[in-house]
């Protein structure tokens, strides 16, 4: 057992829960944080298709909201022939909450890819962009 497949078993049985009426692409993520809590997030899509919240940042902002603070890795789950990379916008919520974890992108054969938040987002934004000034 690999260190990082039962996070990716979470992400896969997120994925099961997406509401996805629209793209019919289903995305499952799963968090691990530094207390061994995992937390999962599917993709919620909305009529209105804006609103729509990726699986990535349901996950982050489920375990912000529960007062955790501290992460080591997150993976996602589609059904991607590549497995998928987050967006922009979760590239960038990952990286404030979580900084330069390990990110799993997953498929539904099996296949996994290791990158980390980091290097999906270079030179990124964040608190210390706006201090100093
Ligand atoms: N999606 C995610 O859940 N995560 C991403 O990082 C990329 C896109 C979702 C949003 C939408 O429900 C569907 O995939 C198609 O874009």
């Amino acid at each position: 057992m690999g260190e990082y497949d039962a996070l990716i078993a979470a992400a896969k049985q997120a994925r099961e829960n997406a509401h996805a009426l629209y793209s019919n692409f289903r995305v499952g993520a799963a968090l691990r944080a530094k207390s061994g809590r995992i937390y999962t997030g599917c993709n919620v899509e909305s009529a209105s298709y804006g609103l729509t919240c990726c699986a990535e940042r349901v996950a982050v902002f489920k375990a912000v909201s529960e007062g955790e603070r501290g992460f080591d890795a997150i993976a996602v789950v589609t059904d991607a022939a590549t497995p998928a990379p987050p967006c922009g916008a979760c590239r960038q919520v990952i990286w404030e909450f979580c900084g330069d974890i390990p990110v799993l992108l997953g498929n539904l054969s099996g296949k996994v890819e290791h990158h980390r938040a980091g290097q999906l987002l270079p030179r990124p934004f964040d608190l210390s962009s706006s201090q100093g000034q």
